[in-house]
Order: C-alpha cells, then sequence, then structure tokens
C-alpha cells in the first residue's frame, strides 16, 4: 500500500531528477514563477491538455491558460484552474510562487477518474483537502485492491459500488464528512484485510452482513453515530485483531462469542452505551493486549476468567458501573509476567481502579506486579490492611488508596517502594504510628495520610524527604512536638498537621516562617507566634559572661548589669540563630539546586524514568560541585567525572566540544561530551531544559542521551556509547578490509531517514548532520547523534550556525548563506542527502585534491547528466550492488540536495520512497499509469 504523494515523487526521481537551476532567493533577477508552475506541471495529468501553454521556455508565466500576473512586477497572483480535469499530486512547486494570491483547483475527484482505470490497483487521495464525493464510477474499476481516501473533505453517501470491488483488501476512507447509512452488500469482500470509516457522520447500524469478511483483521468504525447493536455476524471475524466501534451510540450487550474472536489484539468498545456484564468469554481471548470498555454503562465486576488473558497491557475499564469484589486476577497478571518475558510482555503498569464500588480486601500478591508504577484504588470501599508487598514495586511511583476503609497501621515496609513520588492514604481508618522507615522513599514529593487515625509522634526521619512539597497529616491524632529538622525541607510548599494533639514550639525557620495557622490549628498545645500563643522560655540559664565584666561572677550582681546581661543573651541567643539559619539556608540551597531538577523530571513525565538519580558530591568537600543527573538506572561513574576527562580516553572532537567514553559503576560504557562552547551556553535553568527534552527521545536510530552533569564553567552531556564509531570511520577509516556491503549501505540510509523523522516529528532540527555524527550499532542500525544541540545555544544566528556549528564543509544547506530565508527542518534533509551520496559513492562531500577541490554532489549530478550515475558508486563495492536500488537512492539524494529547500521531501516522504526503492517490482506494479 503506497501513498500518491510518494509514488508521485517517485515518478518525479525518475523523470526529472536532474531539473537544478541554480538558485538563490535573494536574487531578484531569476524568475521562480515558472519553475515553480512547471515543477506544478509535472505533478498533474491534464488530460484535455489544458496546461500545454505552460511552457518553460517562456519568458513570463503571466500569458499561460489560467495564470494572472501583477503588471507591476510581473509575479504571479493567481491561478485558477477550475474545471480543468486535473488529477494528480499538488506539487510543493506551487511553495515557489511568492505572491500567489489566488489558488482555485476546486479540488474534487473528476467523476472520469475511474472510468478508464485499466489496471489500477492501489490508489491513494489520502491526507488532501479533497472535496466532494467520491465518484460512482469507483465500482466499474474492477481491478481495485487498496482504496485510501483518508483525510479529506469528502462528502456524502457511501458509494455503494465499492462493494463491487470484490478483489478489494483495504478501504480507508476515515477521517472525512462521509454520511448516512452504511450499506450492506459487504459480504462478497472475501478478501477485505483491512476496513477503516472512523471519524466520519455514519448513522444507523453496522452492516448486517459484515462477517461476510472472513479474512478481515482490522475494523475501525470509530466516531461516527452508528447505532444498534453488535452484528452477530461478526462472531464470524475470526481473523480479526484489531476492532475498535469506539465512540458511537450502539447499545445492548456485548456478546459472548466475543471471546471466539481468537486473533483479538485490541478491542475498543469504549465510548458507546453497551450495558450488561462484560462477559466472561474474554477470558479465551489470550493474544489481547489492549481492552478498552471505558464509558459504558456495564454493570457486574471484571470476570475471573481474564486471568488467561495473559498478554494484557492495558485495561481501561473507567466509567461504567462495575462492582463487587476487586478481581484477583489483576494482581497475578504481574506473577505471570516472569514466565512471559520472553514475549516481550511489559507488565501492568498502570492499574486505575479509582471510584468504583469494590469491596473487600486488596488481595495478596500485588508485589508480583513488578512493573507497577500507578495504583491508583481511591474511593473505594475496600477494607483490610495496607498490604505489606506493596514495598516490593521498585517502580511505583503513585500510590493512591484513599477514601476507602483501610485499617491496621502504614507498613515499614514501604521503605522498598523507592521511586514512590506520591503517598496518599488520607480518608481511611489506619491507626498506629508513621513509620520512621518511609525515610527511605527519598523521592517522595507528596505525603497525605490526613483523616485517619494516626497516633504517636511525627518522626524527625520525614525531614530527610527533602523533595516533599505536600505533606498533609492533619486530623489524626498525632502528638509531641514537630521536629525541628523539618525546616530542612526546603521544597514545602503545604505542610498541614491541623487537628492533631501536637504540642510545644513551632519549628522557626524556612518554610515555618511562614506557615499559614490554618496549617496547624486544632493543636491546643502548639505554640509560636503563628498560632499566637507564646511558648514558656525553654532556654537554659545561659553561661555567656558578661564581656564587660572583668571578675569571674560578678556580672549578676547589680539591677543594671543584670538587665545588659540579659541584653546582650537575647542578642547572642538570635545572632546564634540567625547564623546557623544562614548557613543551614545557603547549605540547603546549593542541596536542593542538585535535587529538584530530578524531581521536576519525575513530576512532568511519571513513568518515562524508571528511577531518576541525582548524584552529586557533598557540596562540602568539593569546592568543584556539581550536578549529575542520570535520567535512568542507578549508576555512578566508576570514577569522579572530572578524572575521566583525559586524553587517554578522548574519541573524537566536533563543533560542540570533545567526547570521552567512561565507565559507570556497573560497567556499562558511556561517551561524554565535554561542551566547549561554554561560554555561549543558556542559563541552566534552560539547559536543563533543552537536555531533559532531549533525553526522552529514545529512537532506534538516535543516540540515547543518558544523562548531563553542570556546573557553570563545565557542562558534560552523557550519551549511550557505540563501540563501533560513527559512519565517517567506517566509511572513510583505512582499513578497506571491513568495507560496508551495499546492504548495509542501504539500511544505514533508511535508518537515517528514520531518526532524522523522528526528530522532525519532535520538532527538533538537528542542524549539523555529517558522517560523523551518525553512530553505527553492531547490528549496522545507524544512530544520530549531537541533535538539537544548538538548541542549548542562545540564538540561532546564522553567523553562529554557519562558522561555529555548521562548520561541517558540504553539509551546509545553502540557505544558511542566504540571510533571508528561515531555516527549517529543509536544512537537515540537504544534509541528509549529502550524507546518501557520501555512502554510495564511499567519497567525502568534499576532497581536496592537489591543485583542485571535487564538491561530491556536483560531481554525482554531472555524472547523472552524462548517464554514467553508475560509475558514482563506490568502487570497493566491486560491482556488488543493485543497480536498480543503487541509482533511484542516488537521485534521491540529490533531490533531497535540491538547492530550494522547499523542493527537498520531507523525511517521512522518504521513508516512503525508500521503501519503495527497496522493493521495486512490486513498486513498479503498483505505480499509477
Ligand atoms: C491511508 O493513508 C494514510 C495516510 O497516508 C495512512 O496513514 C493509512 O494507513 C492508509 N490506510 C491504509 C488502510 O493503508
Ligand atoms: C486542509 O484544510 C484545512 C483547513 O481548511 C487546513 O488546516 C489543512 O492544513 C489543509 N490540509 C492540507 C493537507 O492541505
Ligand atoms: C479508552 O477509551 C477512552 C475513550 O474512548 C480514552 O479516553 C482512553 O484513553 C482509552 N484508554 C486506553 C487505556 O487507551
Ligand atoms: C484459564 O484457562 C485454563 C486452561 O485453559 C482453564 O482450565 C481455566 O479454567 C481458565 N481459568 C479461568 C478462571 O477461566
Ligand atoms: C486517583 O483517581 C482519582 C479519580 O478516580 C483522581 O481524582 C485522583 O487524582 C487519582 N490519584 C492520583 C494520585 O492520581
Ligand atoms: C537522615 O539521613 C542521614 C544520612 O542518610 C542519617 O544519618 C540520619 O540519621 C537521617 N536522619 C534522620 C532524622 O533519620
Amino acid at each position: 500500500m503506497m501513498e500518491f504523494r510518494s509514488m508521485c515523487l517517485l515518478f518525479l526521481i525518475l523523470l526529472i531528477s536532474i531539473m537544478q537551476p541554480v538558485f538563490c532567493v535573494d536574487d531578484p533577477v531569476f524568475n521562480d514563477d515558472i519553475l515553480g508552475l512547471i515543477v506544478f506541471k509535472a505533478g498533474l495529468k491534464d488530460p484535455n491538455h489544458k496546461l500545454s501553454s505552460w511552457n518553460e521556455d517562456d519568458n513570463t508565466p503571466c500569458n499561460w491558460e489560467g495564470v494572472k500576473c501583477d503588471p507591476s512586477n510581473n509575479k504571479v497572483t493567481s491561478l485558477v484552474l477550475d474545471g480543468f480535469s486535473l488529477s494528480g499530486h499538488v506539487d510543493r512547486g506551487l511553495l515557489r510562487l511568492q505572491f500567489l494570491q489566488i489558488l482555485s483547483l476546486k479540488g474534487t475527484i473528476p467523476e472520469e477518474f475511474f472510468q478508464q482505470c485499466g489496471s489500477l490497483r492501489t490508489v491513494s487521495f489520502a491526507k488532501n483537502n479533497l472535496t466532494g464525493k467520491i465518484p460512482d464510477s469507483i465500482g466499474s474499476c474492477a481491478t481495485l485492491t487498496n482504496v485510501n481516501f483518508s483525510s479529506n473533505q469528502i462528502y456524502g453517501e457511501f458509494p455503494s459500488g465499492v462493494w463491487f470491488l470484490r478483489g478489494l483488501q483495504s478501504l480507508d476512507l476515515s477521517n472525512n464528512l462521509l454520511e448516512g447509512e452504511i450499506p450492506e452488500g459487504i459480504q462478497n469482500l472475501y478478501d477485505m484485510r483491512e476496513l477503516s470509516l472512523k471519524k466520519n457522520r455514519f448513522s444507523g447500524r453496522i452492516p448486517e452482513d459484515i462477517g461476510g469478511c472472513i479474512v478481515l483483521k482490522s475494523l475501525d468504525l470509530s466516531g461516527n453515530f452508528l447505532s444498534g447493536g453488535i452484528p452477530n455476524s461478526m462472531q464470524r471475524l475470526s481473523s480479526c485483531n484489531s476492532l475498535s466501534l469506539q465512540g458511537n451510540s450502539l447499545t445492548g450487550n456485548i456478546p459472548d462469542w466475543i471471546g471466539e474472536l481468537k486473533d483479538l489484539e485490541k478491542l475498543d468498545l469504549s465510548s458507546n452505551r453497551f450495558s450488561g456484564l462484560i462477559p466472561k468469554s474474554l477470558g479465551n481471548l489470550d493474544m489481547l493486549q489492549i481492552l478498552n470498555f471505558s464509558r459504558n454503562q456495564l454493570v457486574g465486576n471484571v470476570p475471573d476468567s481474564m486471568i488467561n488473558c495473559s498478554k494484557l497491557l492495558a485495561i481501561d475499564i473507567s466509567h461504567n458501573q462495575l462492582f463487587g469484589h476487586l478481581p484477583s486476577w489483576t494482581f497475578r497478571i504481574g506473577l505471570q509476567s516472569l514466565s512471559l518475558s520472553g514475549n516481550n510482555y511489559h507488565g501492568l503498569e498502570v492499574l486505575d481502579l479509582s471510584s468504583n464500588a469494590f469491596s473487600g480486601e486488596l488481595p495478596s500478591g500485588i508485589g508480583g506486579l513488578s512493573s507497577l508504577q500507578l495504583l491508583n484504588i481511591s474511593n473505594n470501599n475496600l477494607s483490610g490492611s495496607v498490604p505489606v508487598d506493596i514495598g516490593q514495586l521498585k517502580s511505583l511511583y503513585i500510590v493512591d488508596l484513599s477514601g476507602n476503609k483501610f485499617n491496621g497501621s502504614i507498613p515499614f515496609e514501604i521503605e522498598g517502594a523507592i521511586s514512590l513520588s506520591e503517598l496518599r492514604l488520607q480518608k481511611n481508618f489506619l491507626g498506629g504510628r508513621i513509620p520512621a522507615q518511609i525515610a527511605k522513599c527519598s523521592s517522595l514529593t507528596s505525603l497525605v495520610l490526613s483523616h485517619n487515625k494516626l497516633t504517636g509522634s511525627i518522626p524527625a526521619s520525614i525531614a530527610n524527604l527533602t523533595n516533599l512539597q505536600h505533606v498533609d497529616l492533619s486530623w489524626n491524632e498525632l502528638s509531641g512536638s514537630l521536629p525541628k529538622e523539618l525546616t530542612n525541607l526546603s521544597n514545602l510548599s503545604s505542610f498541614n498537621v491541623s487537628y492533631n494533639h501536637l504540642q510545644g514550639e513551632l519549628p522557626v525557620g524556612g518554610f515555618f516562617n511562614t506557615i499559614s495557622s490554618s496549617s496547624v490549628t486544632g493543636n491546643s498545645l502548639l505554640c509560636g507566634s503563628v498560632v499566637n500563643h507564646s511558648c514558656p522560655s525553654v532556654h537554659p540559664k545561659p553561661i555567656v559572661l558578661n564581656p564587660n565584666s572583668s571578675g569571674s561572677n560578678s556580672s549578676v550582681s547589680s539591677q543594671y548589669h543584670r538587665h545588659k546581661i540579659i541584653l546582650s543573651i537575647s542578642a547572642l541567643i538570635a545572632i546564634g540563630a540567625a547564623a546557623s539559619i544562614a548557613v543551614g539556608v545557603v547549605a540547603i540551597t546549593v542541596l536542593n539546586m542538585r535535587v529538584r531538577s530530578a524531581m521536576e523530571q519525575r513530576l512532568a513525565t511519571p513513568f518515562a524514568f524508571s528511577g531518576g538519580e541525582d548524584y552529586g558530591n557533598s557540596p562540602a568537600n568539593d569546592p568543584n560541585y556539581g550536578k549529575l543527573v542520570m535520567f535512568s538506572g542507578d549508576a555512578d561513574f566508576a570514577d569522579g567525572a572530572h578524572n575521566l576527562l583525559n586524553k587517554e580516553s578522548e574519541i573524537g572532537r566536533g563543533g560542540f566540544g570533545v567526547v570521552y567514553r567512561t565507565f559507570l559503576r556497573d560497567g556499562h560504557a558511556v561517551a561524554i561530551k565535554k561542551l566547549i562552547v561554554s561560554s555561549l551556553i543558556k542559563s541552566q535553568e534552560e539547559f536543563e531544559k533543552e537536555v531533559k527534552r532531549f533525553g526522552k527521545i529514545r529512537h532506534q536510530n538516535l543516540v540515547a542521551l543518558e544523562g548531563y552533569y553542570w556546573t557553570s564553567s563545565l557542562q558534560l552531556l552523557i550519551y549511550e556509547f557505540l563501540s563501533r564509531g560513527s559512519l565517517h570511520k567506517l566509511l572513510h577509516g583505512d582499513n578497506n578490509k571491513n568495507v560496508l556491503s551495499w546492504r548495509q549501505r542501504f539500511k544505514i540510509i533508511l535508518g537515517m531517514a528514520k531518526g532524522l523523522s523522528h526528530l522532525h516529528q519532535m520538532n527538533i532540527i538537528h542542524y549539523n548532520l555529517k558522517s560523523t555524527n551518525v553512530l553505527i550499532h553492531s547490528s549496522d542500525e545507524p544512530k544520530i547523534g549531537d541533535f538539537g544541540l544548538v538548541k542549548l545555544l542562545p540564538m540561532l544566528d546564522h553567523c553562529v550556525l554557519s562558522s561555529k556549528i555548521q562548520s561541517a564543509l558540504g553539509y551546509m544547506a545553502p540557505e544558511f548563506a542566504c540571510r533571508t530565508v528561515k531555516i527549517t527542518e529543509k536544512c537537515d534533509v540537504y544534509g541528509f542527502g549529502i550524507l546518501i551520496l557520501e555512502i554510495v559513492t564511499g567519497k567525502r562531500p568534499v576532497e581536496y585534491m592537489e591543485d583542485d577541490v571535487v564538491v561530491l554532489c556536483d560531481m554525482v549530478r554531472g555524472a547523472l547528466e552524462e548517464g554514467k550515475v553508475e560509475e558514482c558508486v563506490d568502487e570497493r563495492l566491486l560491482g556488488n550492488f543493485a543497480a536498480e536500488e543503487a541509482i533511484p537512492v542516488i537521485k534521491l539524494g540529490l533531490i533531497c540536495a535540491s538547492q530550494v529547500p522547499s523542493n527537498r521531501p520531507d523525511m517521512d516522504e522518504v521513508i516512503n520512497i525508500l521503501e519503495l526503492i527497496q522493493c521495486p517490482s512490486e513498486g513498479q506494479e503498483e505505480l499509477l499509469e
């Protein structure tokens, strides 16, 4: 299945690939409009020769059919091609028409389109803004197997002629404005594998005869206005592995026979009006991975049989009317993960059964859910004690058991849940003391234990939880005084201990200087200024001598002296207190600077990290104290970071810095990049924000950023280490023994395209693509490194880009030289094009000869013009390459390296084209002709 668009691009590559005008947008003389229109025309089919007046040899396009210009500058302002019966691909050549104000293509699919369809098998109009109706003539195009109209504005009724296309294998009409009923007649499409009508306005019932499509693998009718029940014929869809009826108004029961659809991996019936019980037969769906029954009117309980759905990754049964005992199988799935690990089983990560009416005790075995990150069973009717094996859940990040009837005490074993960030146990019947061991949960930011029956004093060890922000212990029976150490909690933003039996002095300093009285109210024996209740003096008699006195004990003798002494004693106490507060604040600020970010990171992405850790030497004994943040894992350097950066471990150098190799304590190697553009780096805050963003990017074709180290003078980025080295080394290194094969080269090109496409999807421009920045994994999979580093610099100035960073000669897109052009991700596509040529030819982008400079892309383009392009392929391959792949790949490289950014394809298109090139036989068969 191919997209129309990529077919056209491929067509362009094959036919007009050499059209490469010398071009700079700054040049006012050059008439870009002609070129734009000719490129546009090349993508169109013009059965009535309406565009025959469009001749590239003309000096001006202004007399061309359908074209109108502004007479003052002869620039095209209007293009009206209505009724020309054009079809094909609206090329971005149009983007060159900088003065275009009116564009009318009246995009409908011409009725005749399907009348002479010959042996057309695949047709895709996907993702265009086509309007109008699907021509009825489609029914006469009997050879069609794959039809894709998705993501347009097509309206009207379902073209019932489609059901005559007996060979149809896939039909995608999703994301349009189609309405009316889906007609019957589908039952004759024995070959239909994929049917998507999602996000239209279809109403009425699901066709009763849909079960005739017995090889259907994927059925998506979501986001329509369908009503009625699930037709019984669907029982025959036993090959179906993805079924989505989400977001309709379907009613009735979920049929028992659903358990016979044994291949189902995804079942989404959410947001309908299904009622009744969840059928027991679901337990037979042993391939099921995703089950979504959310937002229906289901009653009863989740059947125990589902313990047999051993591949289940996600289950959403929220917003129903389920009740009864919490099904124990939800906890045993995790145990099975042990025996299923070989199947790529990831374990249950989220268990959200909140706000139902589950009762009874929490089954034991929760400790087996080893991947659990979020446990929310709040607002049910559960009783019994908090399971002790909660402490076995090392990934557990959020626990919410609030609003139940748990009793007993908080188990000290909770100390094992080392990733815990939020613990909510409020509104239960918990008694006993708060376990001091909770201090081991060092990531805790929220601790909410209010409305229970907790007794005893607040453990001072809580003061070690320096990440704490929200603490609510109100409405318990806590006694004793508030530990002074709590003032160490410098991230606190709320601390509520109201309505307990606390006594003594409120701590002074830190958050407690500004604590509101409502947070401490209801403790009649607390004293301090906040509660308006002065404390009895508890200071021991000072042993400070009056500095004015000469004798030993004479100072307390007179009234006058006594007064003076008292003054100086209170002054001393005050100064002493101030000093220790100041020291405390400084130390804590430093400490927290390093902890805070790790914490933010956890808050921002609760599930992405398995336990972000933050290491740093104590500020007290290291003057160069810095902050080291690893995004995952419990790793530490085998050696202090500074010592590592010596010549011996250096493995590379680039525009941004020097790269070293080192080992973490656990023995795994990492590459450390020491940024040498220190002086240009943004503030720490922005630096960290960007770096963390990069840290979240995980893709098999991108080098993973594992962490970073920050001091104001030294910044390190910690990357995964790839022992095989860079593409540059493999291509141009001096060992001629291990020449990359054609297969390997193709794989590298495709992989790079995927990596780059992923970056662009994340809105990251690489800016600095070159073969030294592409690392090769032992599996030949390429991984692009150094992405986004430009973002760390204060401004994206052209000078910075071209001089400092984009120093890599030959890869730099021409628009870097034209100040008026906005730099977009197309600059990466250019660099990618050069990389393609470099990989295929084995030559550097710019080679310096005796007294000559050879620019690779000019050289290849020249060879193509002379019809000798095959000679460009790396001679070390000794002719062992597939010319039918190599030549289109070279052409693709040249197109990517087009001078004009808008002529370069998107990376997504590049991937499509590469995949087409990879299987040329299939590709040609399906080419639209
Ligand atoms: C239809 O085209 C869209 C856009 O290219 C694509 O995402 C979708 O997978 C295609 N549908 C089928 C059934 O291949
Ligand atoms: C289709 O039109 C909508 C608005 O009418 C626009 O936002 C969207 O970008 C267009 N899509 C394409 C592929 O041109
Ligand atoms: C289930 O479907 C609902 C709405 O239909 C959606 O909001 C929710 O994210 C889905 N749950 C899962 C786990 O995909
Ligand atoms: C799970 O499957 C096994 C074997 O097919 C069966 O014996 C057992 O009854 C099933 N369990 C439940 C709870 O249905
Ligand atoms: C648990 O779920 C309830 C809703 O059912 C929600 O209000 C609450 O915020 C969730 N708890 C956490 C910690 O996310
Ligand atoms: C806080 O942690 C330190 C070091 O881990 C430990 O020595 C100290 O006893 C702890 N403080 C409390 C009050 O538990």
